[in-house]
């Protein structure tokens, strides 16, 4: 009999924000296990990395899909399902990170300078683009078939950030992204009970700080945060998100699964 912690292959997930550090990790693992993977991210350099790697695998497909645009969700599921592909996992990945905004070169405002508009951009993003996906979630799948969905949250979501290792550093941990992920995991624990009866999870991964080339300074700054004094391996994150997306989760609803190296047990 199949193991159903390692072996993914009755799950068909969709995933937003795929060409990202932990986003292509995902993709990578999960179709190893056995997975049918549905990437989408915003067109551009990413998506055409993740496509030269996998555009050639019958279990891949790519979606070009602004999450933060209503008419792109609201129709992302009937062009997968048009194309003869039920998703059962959907995992709510895209978001704008502070590595994203410094890859932009977009500067960090101190807190006093932040723009209304820019906190309600990375809101749209982060927060009401994942309950726009739930939503066209229950529209076009739930109660069809068992199916479940991962919420992205971060280490920074329910506990603050340590502002001094940020001192001098070309990227800040910046409000917007704090508030917006304790929010997420608000939309999880909200719809795990009122999708229970029609047979869908949710859940939150809560990934700690993962390792992407950043300053040796800054590795050992937030290293000194973390019980097990180093930053994480993108496939660490994987590892947790993998078993969230197989039926061995079956039980969990409406829970968050912190995988941070222990920095938020102190
Ligand atoms: N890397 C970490 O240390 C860390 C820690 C905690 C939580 N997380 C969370 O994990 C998830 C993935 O993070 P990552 O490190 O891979 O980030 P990343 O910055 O490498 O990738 C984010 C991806 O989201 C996509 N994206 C941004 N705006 C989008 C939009 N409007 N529509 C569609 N896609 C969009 C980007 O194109 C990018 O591919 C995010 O939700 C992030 O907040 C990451």
């Amino acid at each position: 009999m199949a193991d159903p912690v390692s072996d993914l292959s009755g799950r068909t997930i969709f995933i937003t924000g795929s060409g990202g550090v932990l986003g292509s990790t995902y993709v990578r693992r999960m179709l190893a296990a056995g997975a049918h993977v549905i990437a989408s991210d915003l067109p551009g350099a990413r998506a055409d990395a993740l496509k030269a790697l996998h555009g050639d695998d019958p279990r891949f497909r790519f979606y070009d899909l602004d999450v933060s645009d209503e008419d792109q969700v609201t129709g992302i599921f009937q062009r997968i399902l048009a194309d003869g592909w039920q998703p059962n996992v959907v995992l709510n990945n895209a978001a704008i990170t502070g590595e994203l905004l410094m890859g932009a070169g977009k500067p960090f405002p101190d807190f006093a300078d932040i723009s209304v508009s820019d906190w309600e951009r990375t809101m749209r993003t982060n927060l009401t683009a994942p309950f726009m996906v739930a939503r066209q979630m229950d529209r076009d799948i739930v109660g069809k078939w068992p199916c479940t969905l991962i919420n992205v949250a971060s280490m920074y979501a329910l506990n603050g950030a340590h502002h001094k290792i940020y001192d001098g550093m070309p990227f800040k941990n910046f409000s917007a992204y704090g508030v917006s992920k304790a929010g997420v995991h608000g939309l999880t624990v909200w719809l795990a009970g009122y999708w229970a009866a029609r047979g869908a999870t949710v859940n939150t991964i809560a990934p700690g700080a993962v390792f992407n080339n950043h300053s040796e300074e800054f590795q050992r700054r937030v290293g000194e945060l973390i019980m097990a004094g180093r930053m994480a391996k993108p496939d660490e994150i994987a590892d947790a998100m993998l078993f969230l997306s197989s039926p061995a989760a079956g039980y969990m609803t409406g829970q968050m699964i912190n995988v941070d190296g222990g920095f938020s047990a102190w």
